[in-house]
């Protein structure tokens, strides 16, 4: 595992996730430099400030924050957080009108000042974003993806291990597809440590029964839902998991993340960024070639890639 020398972050946004990055970052000092940019350039620089004040509990360097692209210039990573966010009762998809203009614009700009940068996109619908970011600037699909479901993976296995009575870093299992309402878990293949998820038993017991795998995909589904009812946002997990893809790559880990890069033949699926299992390190992310599907789970990766394929024609009109 080589790690970088200096590396250099830039967070797109400086709204509730895109301070919670940076907040990430500075805490497991991801980072020698992390750049908040905004076009709001108070905003920006008051986050930054607020953020380089606990630098003697992190130890981290100061965050810069500003409204100019030039500060963000040789960014190893870029992480896209900008623009308007779900309201109660919304889905991600809805957002696509507002976010799409904002990316299109912001994209083209932030990759001519780090030419070299992997960028992750995480304003949603971050799959349909990532997808037409990269139909219109021609990046690679391995260098500008979303972080589509590292976060629901996330959901997913904590629930998992609470029940299995595990750590949660020992459960094994995916959520993939659109980071949104047609996502779904990989039970064919998902494990707690080497047991496959059914088999797993507790004082004899076995845990799981098909009806709570039911449930719990139901769970992880809807968890944003109920996180913007009572708080208006999502912030800190997702912040989290945008660190934690951010780390993959700079310290060039070859990590399995489901993160969503436009996918060129995965199963049938074309065209489209969707969360798969992805192997990440300093050159972006490419699926895992030897992934097997159930019949069901192929069904399911072909469904949410139509709902997305939809939106992003919807979009191009
Ligand atoms: C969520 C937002 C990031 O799932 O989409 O919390």
């Amino acid at each position: 595992m080589s790690v970088m020398e200096s590396p250099k972050v830039t967070v797109v946004g400086a709204g509730a996730v895109g301070s919670a990055t940076a907040y990430a970052m500075l805490i497991r000092g991801t980072a020698r430099t992390v750049v908040l940019y905004d076009i709001d350039a108070a905003r920006a620089e008051a986050e930054a400030l607020d953020l380089t004040h606990g630098s003697m509990f992190t130890g981290s360097n100061p965050v810069v924050g500003s409204s100019d692209i030039a500060a963000t210039a040789g960014s190893h990573v870029i992480v896209v957080t900008a623009g308007a966010a779900q309201k109660p009762g919304q889905t991600r998809l809805e957002l696509i009108g507002t976010n799409a203009r904002i990316i299109s614009s912001m994209i083209p700009r932030l990759m001519a000042a780090s030419p070299d940068a992997i960028i992750i996109i995480v304003t949603n619908p971050c799959d349909v974003l990532a997808t037409l970011a990269v139909q219109e600037t021609g990046a690679d699909p391995a260098r500008l993806f979303a972080s589509g479901c590292v976060l629901d993976t996330s959901r997913l296995r904590g629930i998992l291990a609470e029940r299995a009575g595990v750590a949660t870093q020992s459960v094994h299992a995916h959520i993939v597809g659109e980071h949104g309402d047609t996502e779904f878990p990989l039970w064919s293949t998902a494990s707690i440590g080497p047991v496959p998820l059914l088999e797993w038993t507790r004082d004899g017991q076995h845990v799981f029964s098909a009806d709570d795998l039911h449930d719990i995909a139901e769970d992880v589904r809807t968890a944003a839902y109920r996180i913007i009812e009572g708080k208006g946002a999502t912030n800190y997990a997702i912040g989290l998991s945008a660190t934690r893809i951010t780390e993959a790559v700079l310290r060039d880990e070859n990590a399995i993340l489901p993160v969503s890069p436009v996918l060129s033949d995965v199963d049938g699926v074309d065209g489209v960024a969707l969360s798969v299992p992805c192997v990440v390190n300093r050159n972006g992310a490419v699926p895992v070639q030897q992934m097997r599907f159930s019949d069901r789970e192929r069904e399911l990766l072909h469904a949410s890639a139509e709902t997305l394929l939809r939106t992003v024609a919807d979009v191009r009109g």
